[in-house]
């Protein structure tokens, strides 16, 4: 039987496949077949600093239509935003005594200081990690990408100064110098690194000449992206983790993954598709390709093709689709 345990962050998990945070991951029934599937650990769906914003402001607009006081409206306000994280924290607290595979929950951070309050009511809940969903899209032309990678640094040095359970930062990969980025959040002692999250695009719709959303659910080529970062930094990278995401829909994808050093993979795509029996699916393939290769535990071949471990490992460079004297 082949030992497909991992440690992501610290947590021990019986294998590397950790079901990403989405909308199988947002009711204790879906996340309780997760586990029940062989999930390795889950990710809850994130609570959205903005959304809960948001709804708090329109119910204490609503309230303010009735009573004229604006302390009353602003301790409406406070009650409604403090209704939405305790059903999360609810989620949370349910979820943390009915699995036994590691939970980790998620915030969708939009500033730098709001969600620490969210993190510390999660952590009292028994987070067993706190996962970061931090994307500030550098749209405004005027601040420059200098200012955009110090407020994520600063970002993260928030996070650990609030967080005492190991903290994830999930992130996009529209970075100036992300080998930079990724250094500089492991010295601001951030556990874990995700890369990278598929973020909600929009799209045009030709008939209708409008804009609409852009397809939600990854193809599974879409894993080349994180498979070379993962391969060049998995080495470099002394003390955090790295957990692939995005595209990652088969087990021949998850031991990639692994061989280019990452400790586990977060999937949703694939499970939004084809449903959570895809969990054993990718299992079985990886325990066969195990044993066609000799290998008895995923830390046999973790990291085998990091680009630190390799002699050719600047292959991982590689941009332009000029012919090579090794490799096509
Ligand atoms: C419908 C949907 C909802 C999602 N919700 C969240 C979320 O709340 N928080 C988050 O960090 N990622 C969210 N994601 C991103 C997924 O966690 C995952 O990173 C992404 O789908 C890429 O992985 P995949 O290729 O396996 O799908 C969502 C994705 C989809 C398609």
């Amino acid at each position: 039987m082949a030992d497909l345990r991992t440690t992501f962050m610290g947590l021990q998990l019986r294998n590397p496949i950790i079901v990403a945070s989405g909308p199988l991951t947002a009711d204790i029934d879906s996340l309780k077949k997760c586990e029940e599937a062989g999930a390795g650990a889950v990710v809850l769906k994130s609570i959205f600093e903005q959304q809960i914003e948001y709804v708090a402001g329109k119910d204490s607009e609503k309230a303010s239509e009735f009573v004229g006081y604006s302390d009353f409206v602003d301790a409406y306000k406070t009650l409604s935003k403090d209704y939405y994280i305790n059903q999360y924290l609810e989620l949370l607290a349910e979820a943390k005594q009915k699995l036994s595979i590691p939970v980790i929950s998620s915030i969708n951070c939009i500033s730098i200081r709001t969600w620490e309050e969210f993190a510390r009511r999660f952590e009292k809940v028994g987070a067993d990690a706190i996962e970061l969903n931090y994307y500030p899209l550098a749209s405004n032309s005027s601040v420059p990408g200098e200012k955009v990678d110090k407020e994520a640094i600063a970002f993260a040095r928030t996070a650990r100064r609030a967080i005492g359970v190991p903290v994830a930062l999930k992130i996009g990969f529209e970075y100036s110098s992300i080998s930079s980025l990724l250094r500089s959040f492991e010295k601001e002692k951030i556990d874990g690194m995700v890369l990278f999250n598929h973020f909600f695009r929009p799209d045009i719709d030709i008939d209708k000449q409008d804009v609409c959303g852009g397809q939600a659910v990854s193809n599974p080529t879409e894993y080349l992206e994180s498979l070379r970062w993962i391969a060049l930094m998995s080495g470099e990278l002394k003390k955090a983790d790295l957990a692939a995401a995005t595209g990652v829909h088969n087990g021949e994808t998850v031991i990639k993954m692994l061989l280019a050093g990452a400790k586990a993979v977060e999937i949703n795509s694939v499970l939004m598709k084809n449903g959570l029996g895809a969990i054993a699916t990718i299992i079985c393939q990886i325990e066969k390709w195990m044993a066609d290769k000799g290998y008895k535990a995923v830390s046999e071949f973790q990291g085998k093709l990091a680009q630190e471990r390799m002699h050719d490992g600047e292959y991982w460079e590689r941009t332009q689709f000029m012919r090579t004297l090794r490799r096509s």
